[in-house]
């Protein structure tokens, strides 16, 4: 008996020290102490047999012998969970957050967008952006061969000449104007396209608000309130604006969107180009051809029309030097934002 016991205990000791992972551990522990068929259990339980004398010597060495056992089986666990081996999952250890993903920096922006113009009581809308050349040109008072097509290059859906992917959001000039009565205001956010190279500041596939507001009494004054409510709204009350002569043929007369350089405080730096002045976009009175097209009464109304890329503002707030950035879906640069 003691002899079983002293073997037991050596062959216990070496296969202990086999044991690396958890799960064979407690396979261990089983064998050795299960209440049915562990070895020492069975042991200790024979123990009963034995006459009392005996019972006590063998008693105390069996259980000393267990006590070691256990000794050694937690030893072993806590090595085990200090080596760090993977199927121990330690509960108290903080769990790890999982990400959640958020909007695009260019949904960011075009949702400021949409909530100042709400504010401001503009509808939102939205159009297609496979377009015809009606829309895209025609109704816009650029017919076929006007010069003013190569302001835009423009990308033609195959096979359908008369389908392009709409160079800017200004066809929903035209479509809206057919559908509604004036008075009313609205923009129209949305992708727009263009067949061009692209650089640092040029993409084909960009992003446009287009703003539209007819009545009766509308003047280009009232563009520059709204110019400017804009540009302090979302770059505060230091940033201006400006507005410079241009063409459009869908406008007359036509200016460009400028706003203060909001970087260097208009000393003049490498991101206006030490003009002290940033591009934001197209705008201008609606032009009488264009409420011809959409069968408006001659000179009964007036309206002011806005085309701004939003890329270009998120670029501005957020620091962001390279426009293709945008859409390359680099995890690096998205979590930024
Ligand atoms: N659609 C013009 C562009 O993309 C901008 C514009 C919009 C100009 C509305 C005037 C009025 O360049």
């Amino acid at each position: 008996m003691i002899e079983s016991l002293k073997q037991l205990k050596q062959q216990a000791v070496t296969e202990l020290s086999a044991v690396t992972d958890l799960a064979v551990l407690d396979e261990f522990v089983l064998k050795y102490f299960g209440r049915k068929q562990g070895k020492l259990t069975n042991i200790l339980r024979s123990l009963k047999n034995l006459d009392e004398r005996q019972r006590k010597i063998l008693g105390e060495d069996a259980n000393a012998v267990k006590i070691e056992i256990w000794k050694l089986i937690d030893n072993r666990r806590l090595a085990i969970k200090k080596s760090g081996k993977k199927d121990f999952i330690d509960l108290t250890v903080d769990g790890e957050k999982p990400s959640m993903g958020h909007l695009h920096p260019v949904t960011q922006i075009r949702r400021e967008f949409e909530q100042f113009f709400r504010e401001q009581g503009f509808a939102v809308m939205e159009g297609p952006e496979i377009e015809s050349d009606y829309y895209n040109f025609e109704a816009l008072n650029i017919p076929k061969d006007h010069p003013a097509r190569d302001m835009f290059d423009t990308f033609y859906v195959k096979g359908r000449d008369n389908l392009v992917l709409r160079t800017h959001t200004s066809p929903m000039q035209a479509r809206i104007m057919e559908q509604k009565k004036p008075p009313f205001a609205v923009i129209i956010p949305g992708k727009t396209y263009r067949h061009e190279a692209t650089d640092a500041r040029h993409e084909h596939t960009f992003y446009q608000v287009e703003g539209l507001v007819v009545d009766t009494n509308i003047t280009l004054a009232n563009l520059k309130q709204v110019m400017n409510d804009l540009i302090r709204h979302l770059f505060g009350h230091e940033a201006k604006t400006q507005l410079r002569p241009s063409y459009f043929p869908f406008t007359e007369p036509s200016v460009e969107l400028l706003m203060s350089c909001i970087f260097c405080g208009q000393k003049g730096c490498s991101i206006c180009g030490q003009s002290g002045w940033l591009e934001m976009g197209g705008a201008g009175m609606v032009h009488p051809k264009v409420f011809e097209f959409a069968g408006y009464p001659k000179d009964k109304y007036s309206g002011f029309a806005f085309g701004m890329g939003i890329m270009r503002f998120a670029m501005l707030k957020y620091n962001i030097p390279d426009i293709r950035l945008f859409h390359q879906n680099d995890a690096r640069f998205l979590s930024q934002f």
